[in-house]
């Protein structure tokens, strides 16, 4: 058993209350590589914002569980050393699917854990999460839960159709659960094909697709029934035209990309809103910097060459959203 104090890292307690006291939101970075946790690192430790090292199935996959933990546990001592003092940094596990998955990371470290038992029915979802909290909260590990189905494609988590969360169960669900944050459905997708363009409209100018607005009533509703509660927004990354403009001019194909415009999530990171989860902005970024420089540079084969421009260019994307979208900036002196 290893205590995430113990490494340096916190829950998201605190981080939640004083997001919501304050109208800000903690940024959630999805990591699967050194170089997309080096940016978040140096983005946050430039910017003094909290963070959270999100963790999902897929990157478990790739990287291997343990490696990915003691990278976290790194990265503590990376962000003193970029003279950071007092370093906010939470390892969450990013939609946990089963009650052993988040046992085994509240064992290994991780400071949170995401239990989704979001496409289950209700009871079911009740249950799995509030074993998940009884198991965690023994450790002062928080956890997210999540009501309401989000459409688009998730690891294992596969829905064709979005469904709201229903604000009429929030209250019930949240009381029987003991659950500390709540992610709720509320128009926000996975991916970078966040809707289809026959849901959008089109600029006339430019011709881009531009997507129909979230489900604030929904969200109000939420806040009214569980006032000062964390809620969570997944599937937020708003897929920047210029990125999709630089892969698809270089050797890309994302037609029709389309993502969650900022204006929208600025809005919601001023609300009951304390967590934003960002993946997909910083996959796109990655890959127009590394495709920028094979295309100018064929001759190029040192991975170092295109992957710390890439990481620039995450390193860039992340003090955007941090400062320009969540307002997190100066919040962990
Ligand atoms: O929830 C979705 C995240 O973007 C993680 O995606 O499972 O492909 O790593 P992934
Ligand atoms: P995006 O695909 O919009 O970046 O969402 C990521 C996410 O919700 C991770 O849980
Ligand atoms: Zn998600």
């Amino acid at each position: 058993m290893v205590n995430y104090k113990d490494l340096g890292l916190v829950n998201t307690r605190e981080m939640f209350a004083k997001a919501v006291d304050g109208g800000y939101a903690i940024p959630a970075f999805n990591f699967n590589n050194m170089e997309q946790l080096q940016a978040i690192i140096k983005a946050c430790a430039e910017t003094k914002s909290p963070v959270i090292l999100q963790v999902s199935s897929g990157a478990r996959k790739y990287a291997n569980q343990t490696l990915l933990r003691y990278m976290a546990e790194g990265a503590v001592e990376y962000a003193k050393e970029l003279g950071w003092e007092h370093p906010q940094i939470c390892l969450h596990l990013d939609h946990g699917d089963t009650f052993e998955l988040c046992k085994s990371c509240v064992d290994f470290g991780f400071s949170s854990v995401m239990i989704d038992g979001s496409s289950l029915p209700y009871e079911e979802n009740i249950a799995l999460t509030k074993k998940v909290v009884d198991y965690a909260h023994q450790y002062d590990v928080t956890v997210e839960a999540e009501l309401g189905v989000l459409a688009g494609v998730e690891d294992d988590v596969v829905a064709e159709e979005s469904h709201y969360t229903k604000p009429e169960e929030v209250i019930d669900f949240a009381t029987r659960t003991g659950c500390d944050s709540l992610a709720i459905s509320i128009g926000t997708s996975h991916g970078a094909y966040k809707f289809k363009p026959e849901q959008c409209t089109r600029d006339p100018k430019t011709g881009k697709l531009v997507p129909p607005p979230l489900a604030f009533d929904v969200l109000e509703e939420v806040e009214k029934r569980l006032p000062g509660f964390p809620i969570v927004l997944h599937g937020s990354s708003s897929v920047p035209q210029e990125y999709v403009d630089i892969i698809n001019s270089h050797g890309g194909n994302l037609p029709d990309a389309v993502g969650i415009p900022e204006d929208q999530l600025r809005k919601a990171a001023k609300s009951a809103v304390c967590k934003i989860n960002i993946d997909s902005d910083s996959r796109l970024a990655f890959t127009a910097a590394v495709r920028k420089v094979l295309a100018e540079k064929p001759g190029e084969f040192d991975p170092r060459k295109y992957c710390g421009p890439a990481r620039d260019e995450m390193t860039k994307l992340y003090k955007h959203k941090i400062i320009e979208v969540l307002g997190s900036d100066g919040k962990a002196e």
